[in-house]
C-alpha cells in the first residue's frame, strides 16, 4: 500500500448510463456503501462528462470523489470537442487518462497519454493512467516490456513531486469487459514491475508515494483476489462498477481486506 492512503476503489461508468436519472439512481446506491466504510476505502466515481455537474452535486458532502473519464492537454482554445484539465478542475478531483479504449478507438498515442497525465496533474486533478498489454503481448509472454515501456512514457512530463497525484491501473486489455481477468499473480507481478519502473523514473520516494491499481472485469467475487495483494492499491472496475449492489458489495469486501495485512499470492 502506497504510503498514507486507503485503499482506491474506482468506478469507470464508460459510455452509461444514457440518462441523467439513470446516473443519479446509480450514486444513490453506491453513496451509502462508501459512506459506511470511507475510513478503510476511497471511492471514486467517473461518469460521462454531461453527469459531472449533477453528479458532483448528488456527492457533496458524502466523501466519494468525482472523475472524468479524460482530458485535454491544451487548456482553452479552438478544440472542438474536447475538454481542459483546468475546466475539469472546478468540478473534480479526478481524471483518467490513456484507458485502452481511448488509446484503440481514438487512436491515442504514449505521447497523448503523457501530455494529458501531466495537464491533469498540473490543473490540480489526481490522474489514473492506465496501462496494459494486448492479448498477444500476453501469449507470448511480454507484458513486462510493453507495460514498462508504457509508464515510462506516461511518466515524461512528471517529476516525483508529482507522485502523490498519480495513480497507475494495470489493465490488461485482454481482461476489459471480457470476464477473463488476470491470474492474481501475474497482476502481482506486473504492479510490481510498475513500481520498479516508477522507481527508476521518478526515484524511490514517488515509487512509495504513488499508488498502483488492478483493473479488468473485477466484480464482487474477485476484488479480494487483488486489493489482499500487497502490490495493489485498490481497483479500477467498468462493468461491476454500473451495478450498485455489486459495486457496494465490492466497496464492503475492499474495507474488510484493508483490515487485515497483505500476504504475498
Ligand atoms: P471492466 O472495465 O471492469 O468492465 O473490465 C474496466 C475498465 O475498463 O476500466
Amino acid at each position: 500500500m502506497a504510503e498514507g492512503t486507503r485503499p482506491l476503489l474506482a468506478a469507470n461508468w464508460k459510455m452509461n448510463p444514457v440518462t441523467a436519472a439513470e446516473a443519479a439512481d446509480l450514486v444513490r446506491g453506491v453513496t451509502e456503501a462508501a459512506r459506511q466504510h470511507q475510513d478503510r476505502v476511497e471511492v471514486a466515481l467517473f461518469p460521462p462528462f454531461p453527469w459531472l455537474l449533477g453528479v458532483a452535486e448528488l456527492l457533496e458532502e458524502t466523501g466519494v470523489g468525482l472523475g472524468a473519464q479524460d482530458c485535454y492537454w491544451e487548456e482553452k482554445g479552438a478544440f472542438t470537442g474536447a475538454v481542459s484539465a483546468q475546466m475539469l478542475a472546478g468540478w473534480c478531483q479526478w481524471v483518467i487518462v490513456g484507458h485502452s479504449e481511448r488509446r484503440a478507438y481514438f487512436h491515442e498515442s504514449d505521447e497523448d497519454v503523457a501530455r494529458k497525465a501531466a495537464a491533469g496533474v498540473a490543473a490540480g486533478l489526481d490522474v489514473i493512467v492506465c496501462v496494459g498489454e494486448l492479448d498477444e503481448h500476453y501469449e507470448r509472454g511480454h507484458t513486462e516490456p510493453v507495460v514498462t515501456a508504457q509508464v515510462k512514457a506516461a511518466l515524461a512530463h512528471l517529476s516525483a513531486d508529482d507522485s502523490s497525484h498519480l495513480v497507475i491501473a494495470y489493465e490488461p486489455v485482454w481482461a476489459i469487459g471480457t470476464g477473463k481477468n488476470a491470474e492474481p499473480e501475474h497482476a502481482y507481478n506486473t504492479m510490481r514491475t510498475i513500481r520498479r519502473v516508477v522507481a527508476d523514473t521518478l526515484g524511490d520516494g514517488a515509487a512509495r508515494r504513488i499508488r498502483v491499481l488492478y483493473g479488468g472485469s473485477v466484480n464482487a467475487a474477485n476484488v479480494e483476489s487483488y486489493t489482499a495483494l500487497p502490490t495493489c492499491d485498490g481497483c479500477l472496475g467498468g462493468g461491476a462498477s454500473l451495478k450498485a449492489d455489486e459495486f457496494s458489495k465490492m466497496v464492503g469486501t475492499v474495507a474488510e481486506v484493508y483490515g487485515h495485512t497483505p500476504a504475498s499470492p
